[in-house]
């Protein structure tokens, strides 16, 4: 089981280094200017949506975040609060907006939170839930929860509590399947979390910068 779970994760890494190397990197001035539209929900900084359960995405990886970017305008990932915005996008123009918020600094986490609940939640970080197939997030995420941009995991300190609780409900129920490049494995990691877990996480990652 473990071997079969590391082949997995080989050959997901390798399938992200190819990816990757298809992706031109984008031009951060050009997706400037055309963030104007987005500002209006995610904050002119990228990281104060005009409600707290919108992502921040100040600092995010480029690479993480052109693909949710394509994955959103392909339906693949439906938002329908973002349904419109980026019709008649290229794939440049995608990747010039991604390169835009990676380049934005990142807005420093937020207390959240009982003593009780953050203990929990950095066990569940560092070391997973043995027996219940639930990997530290940190082996992937990195240690300070900063993500991977190369490889395309994404950052998820300082993110707000209610959306990291809506997609790891979301990856648990199988209705965010945006990680299928990636062999599922935020899927696999998701399905032994309880809604408990869930909520501790949350609140772990938000205050942790
Ligand atoms: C009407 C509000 C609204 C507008 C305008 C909007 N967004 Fe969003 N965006 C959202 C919401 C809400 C989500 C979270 C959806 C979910 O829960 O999956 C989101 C998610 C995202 C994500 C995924 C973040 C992640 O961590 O996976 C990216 C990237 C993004 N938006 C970029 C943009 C860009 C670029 C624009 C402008 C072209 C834009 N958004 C315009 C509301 C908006
Ligand atoms: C084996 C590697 C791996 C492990 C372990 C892992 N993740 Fe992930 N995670 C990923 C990848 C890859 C993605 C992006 C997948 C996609 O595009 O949907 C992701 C996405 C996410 C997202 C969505 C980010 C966003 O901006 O929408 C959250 C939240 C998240 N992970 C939280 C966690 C938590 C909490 C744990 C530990 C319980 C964890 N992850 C463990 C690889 C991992």
């Amino acid at each position: 089981m473990k071997t079969m779970n590391h082949v997995r994760f080989l050959v997901a890494s390798i399938l992200v280094a190819l990816s990757s190397l298809a992706h031109a990197g984008g031009n951060a001035e050009a997706g400037k200017a055309a963030s104007l539209v987005c500002a209006t929900c995610h904050g002119q900084d990228g990281a104060t949506g005009i409600d707290p359960s919108y992502p921040n995405l100040a600092g995010q990886g480029e690479l993480y975040l052109s693909r949710q970017l394509e994955m959103i305008l392909s339906g693949e990932r439906p938002v329908a609060l973002m349904a419109g915005q980026l019709n008649g996008k290229s794939p440049q123009d995608l990747a010039d907006l991604a390169a835009y918020y990676a380049s934005l600094p990142g807005k420093p986490g937020q207390a959240a939170g009982d003593d009780d609940s953050i203990e929990l939640a950095e066990k569940i970080f560092r070391g997973g839930i043995g027996g219940k197939r639930v990997a530290a997030c940190g082996a992937c995420h990195g240690p300070t929860g900063m993500g991977n941009a190369l490889a395309g995991f994404p950052g998820i300190a300082g993110q707000s509590d209610a959306y990291t609780i809506a997609q790891l409900v979301a990856y648990r129920e199988g209705e965010r399947t945006t990680d299928e490049s990636f062999g599922g494995m935020m899927r696999d990691v998701a399905h032994g979390l309880t809604d408990g877990e869930i909520k501790a996480l949350a609140d772990y990652l938000k205050r942790m910068h």
